[in-house]
């Protein structure tokens, strides 16, 4: 009895093993970005090009199939005494994460579809030679203003991941893990 309340206040593992998927990935793909960011134009950019392309479609993919388990597996409650700014803020965060791990992909997807290369293919390179359909019908008016709404929900990502993190360390060392511990590997209390 005491087990199955203490399992059913954790994420399950599958919702465990998706958050830290995303985390890596994510991680993995905003160095992709700074470093192809600052290359000159080549065989060598396009090259970490095509990993940021494969990567972020690779996290829109899983993200939208983490969304749809959220919503068929609602996560564990909240601790009883959490007050109630700190229920909001989590709400507030969570929903902001969902709106970058869908929206950075879009807007990069979008704004590579009203570029160059959707002149002369209606597919974009990945990695390994495969490809991935670019979004048909789009006006090329959308490229610069999608590119610079991309770089917007980048430092938006920054100020998520600063306050998420500060969040988990507070709820693990402040409040003696009663949130935290609801996320593996931080321990049950
Ligand atoms: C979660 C997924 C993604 C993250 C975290 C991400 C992150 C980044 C970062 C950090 C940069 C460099 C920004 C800068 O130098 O200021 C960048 C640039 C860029 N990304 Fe992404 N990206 C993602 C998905 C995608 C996808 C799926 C595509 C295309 C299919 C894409 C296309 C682009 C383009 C075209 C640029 C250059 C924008 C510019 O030159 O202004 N991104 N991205």
């Amino acid at each position: 009895m005491i087990t199955r309340f203490a399992e059913k206040d954790r994420y399950n593992a599958v919702a465990a093993g998706l958050h830290w998927l995303i985390a890596s990935l994510l991680f993995a793909e905003i160095y992709v970005g700074w470093t192809f960011g600052d290359m000159e134009r080549g065989a060598a950019r396009d090259l970490w090009f095509d990993w940021h392309k494969t990567v972020g479609i690779t996290i829109l993919v899983i993200s939208v199939a983490r969304l749809g388990w959220r919503i068929a597996n609602p996560p564990p409650p909240l601790p009883a005494r959490t007050p109630p700014w700190e229920r909001v803020a989590a709400g507030l965060s969570h929903f902001g994460f969902y709106v970058i791990l869908i929206g950075l992909p879009l807007t990069g997807w979008t704004a590579v579809s009203t570029g160059r290369a959707a002149l002369t293919s209606d597919v974009m390179s990945l990695i390994n030679g495969l490809s991935w359909p670019l979004i048909p019908g789009l006006p090329r008016t959308l490229h610069e203003p999608m590119e610079g709404v991309h770089e917007l929900l980048v430092k938006v990502t920054y100020a998520l991941i600063i306050l998420h993190v500060v969040a988990a360390l507070k709820h693990q060392f402040m409040d003696k893990g009663r949130m935290a511990g609801r996320m593996w590997p931080f321990p049950r209390r």
